[in-house]
């Protein structure tokens, strides 16, 4: 994308390495906040291997191809959900969206916008690996989380992500998630060797906001194509979640009661777009 996409109030979850887990912390994090009352929509931004909609147990019928082609906005071609979460498949469309001619720009921007005024946060599920296609999404929300799990690849790959995303894009600070933790000394652990690599090596700032347990249970809640959180929201992967749901709420309310800069942790890219043009 030679420009960039702007979303607001979002959260994109990267990990470099695929099969940590993406997919599922994005559809039961989106659940998680939607039982809290907040208004979301999930961004299924794998344009090769789109499966939100499969762990969510839905079948759009539309994604942005539609909204290119046809002239469609995006809440038409989204997808309402378990709980009333709207989803909204990219799939191959994102690779169009890359050389959008300008024709098509103001209507997508508004379109965009349009979403963006009906939703509290936007989660954006990514694909694996670190080629542009997939960074472009990640740099347009305004909070990144980095999935990892407790080995080599996995701390080799989403550390490569973070270096691509801090040294090209000038992003500084990055959630972390450790998922399928032992115990929750172990996903600290995880953590603070995650941690002590990157910050080595680059200027950057990692901040743990999430210890998932292995869960059995995911493992059925994905077979039966039932989220975790409906499912069985006492599971201990749901319960993470649902914890990290919470805390984000309350921050994020608290900060906009206060009128309040955004914390520390929330990334830079969280600054206001001085251009104007949030969108491509
Ligand atoms: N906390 C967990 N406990 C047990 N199993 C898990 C856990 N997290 C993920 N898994 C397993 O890993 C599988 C892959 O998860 P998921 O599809 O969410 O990963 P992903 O990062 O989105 O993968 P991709 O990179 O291919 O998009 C799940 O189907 C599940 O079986
Ligand atoms: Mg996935």
């Amino acid at each position: 994308m030679g420009t960039a996409i702007k979303f607001r109030n979002a959260i994109a979850l990267a990990s470099g390495k695929g099969g940590v887990g993406k997919t599922n912390i994005s559809v039961n994090l989106a659940i998680a906040l939607r039982k809290l009352n907040k208004r979301v929509t999930l961004f299924d931004a794998d344009m090769a291997l789109a499966n939100a909609h499969i762990v969510m147990g839905v079948q759009p019928t539309m994604t942005l191809v539609d909204v290119l082609d046809h002239e469609k906005s995006l809440m038409d071609v989204s997808t309402i959900g378990p709980l009333g979460v709207r989803l909204i498949s990219g799939g191959s469309g994102l690779v169009e969206l890359m050389n959008v001619p300008s024709e098509q720009r103001s209507r997508l921007i508004h379109s965009f916008a349009e979403l963006e005024a009906t939703c509290d946060y936007i989660i954006v599920d990514t694909a694996a690996g670190i080629e542009d296609n997939v960074l472009e999404f990640v740099r347009a929300c305004n909070r990144i989380m980095i999935i990892v799990v407790g080995e080599p690849a996995a701390f080799i790959d989403a550390y490569a992500c973070i270096k691509i995303l801090h040294q090209t894009y000038g992003i500084h600070n990055f959630d972390v998630i450790v998922n399928r933790s032992r115990d929750d000394t172990h996903g600290i652990d995880v953590f603070k060797r995650f941690k002590g690599i990157v910050e080595r090596f680059l200027d950057a700032n990692l901040y743990h906001v999430a210890s998932i347990p292995e869960d059995n249970q995911l493992h059925v809640s994905v077979a039966r194509c039932n989220p975790i959180t409906i499912m069985n929201p006492d599971a201990p992967s749901a319960r993470a979640i649902i914890t990290l749901a919470a805390s984000l709420v309350k921050t994020d309310d608290s900060q906009t009661n206060q009128t309040a800069p955004y914390s520390s942790h929330k990334s830079e890219t969280s600054e206001p777009d001085k251009s104007g043009d949030r969108l491509i």
